[in-house]
């Protein structure tokens, strides 16, 4: 079993003294799909082998008792006192505020959780919060709602509290997440399909650039509005229902001037992402890794541009994997403004393109840039405990 697991476990029996249920779930990477979950696009997440560990037991009390192991903090309320906080409280407390809501009597429970998953790297970390409390909560209470029902809840407690108001993407790979196979999901319908991901010969790589851009949730949600305003124009003057039904951005062009130049950006790139995505799983399911490759530096370009969502440090990461012959495909991944890029790299490339780029990452900005390796695991889940 887990270190982290075992620790969380342990720290539960020290704190509560009854034996709880452990649970696991899971951060996200994404393929591509980047920013159009939230406007009907196609996104190609997966669940990867990090995240966050839950131990949970009902205690027959009317307060509910959090315990952070990576933050180092408790927090008691009692569940007629659940309201807004600030950080990883929010999280937490905002899952719970959603099973109130819709008139579950959440009883009160002991809970420690902590996990192996950078906070702010842009692997959902904050999904996998929300994930495992949710399943947990659901399946120690009997609420008897499906994955589908969680990830929507997730992603409704993420817009509450946290005021983030993130598309489906996140919360949807932490439920449905399946070792070795990647999701295409249809973000307007919230149907997908599993492929596995044969990537012989290549390697998912991650680097971290460390920054996090305090910018990243506000911006979030001013690019939100911005292709809603975008959307309006397009349902107004073309008479259509969502971004997907336009197949080639040059429609955008004539109306230009009513949308304003940035609203006009942000829409092209949404509509170009969209077209994207679904010639990339065409391409993955071909096993075309090559052409999919080219296909994340397209999106890298738009995210930076025409988007507006990247940073200096992920535009440097990025040039620096263009530069090297080994690497097929590289661009910033998840929300932006500082976190990972996510790179297909030749297995025989991977060493030689981390440290070059490691070492001129320091070079250039003084920090360290941290390797991330992960895996494609499986969604969350109830742990068995005899393992530990
Ligand atoms: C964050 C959000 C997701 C998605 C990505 C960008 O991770 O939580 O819903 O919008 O950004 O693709």
């Amino acid at each position: 079993m887990n270190k982290v697991a075992t620790k969380v476990n342990d720290i539960f029996i020290e704190n509560f003294s009854s034996t709880p249920h452990l649970y696991y779930s899971p951060g996200r990477i994404n393929f591509i799909g980047e920013h159009i979950d939230y406007n009907d696009g196609f996104v190609m997440p997966a669940a990867i082998n990090k995240g966050i560990y839950y131990a949970i037991a009902i205690n027959n009390t009317d307060d509910i008792n959090f315990y952070s192991v990576d933050f180092n903090e408790k927090l008691t309320v009692n569940i007629k006192d659940v309201k807004k906080m600030t950080g990883w409280k929010n999280y937490v407390l905002s899952v719970v505020n959603e099973f109130l809501l819709l008139n579950k009597h959440v009883a009160g429970f002991d809970c420690v959780f902590g996990g192996d998953i950078a906070d702010g790297a842009g692997i959902s970390s904050s999904a996998a919060v929300e994930g495992g409390l949710a399943f947990g909560i659901n399946e120690l209470i009997n609420f008897g709602l499906d994955r589908k029902e969680l990830a929507l809840l997730c992603q409704r407690a993420e817009h509450n509290f946290p005021g983030v108001m993130c598309g489906i993407m996140d919360q949807y790979a932490n439920m449905f997440g399946k070792k070795d196979n990647v999701i295409l999901l249809d973000c307007k319908t919230i149907e997908h399909q599993y492929f596995p991901l044969k990537l012989e010969g290549y390697e998912i790589v991650l680097i971290n650039t460390k920054v996090h851009h305090s910018l990243a949730s506000s911006e979030y949600n001013i690019r939100r509005k911005e292709c809603e305003k975008g959307l309006e124009i397009l349902k107004k003057e073309k008479g259509i229902a969502s971004f997907r039904e336009i197949k080639n951005a040059d429609e955008l062009l004539p109306l230009k001037d009513k949308m304003g130049d940035k609203v006009y950006d942000r829409c092209k790139y949404v509509v170009e992402e969209i077209i994207r995505t679904q010639q990339a799983a065409k391409l993955l399911k071909e096993d075309n890794i090559t052409e999919f490759g080219k296909l994340m530096f397209a999106t890298h370009e738009g995210l930076s541009k025409l988007y507006e969502v990247s940073c200096k440090e992920l535009d440097f990461l990025v040039e620096k994997a263009r530069e090297n012959n080994g690497v097929i495909g590289s661009r910033m991944m998840g929300g932006g403004f500082g976190g990972c890029t996510i790179n297909i790299v030749k297995k025989e490339s991977v060493q030689d393109f981390l440290a070059v780029a490691t070492v001129a990452y320091q070079k250039e900005f003084q920090i360290d840039a941290e390797v991330i390796e992960v895996k494609i695991g499986d969604g969350t889940n109830e742990l068995d405990s005899g393992k530990l």
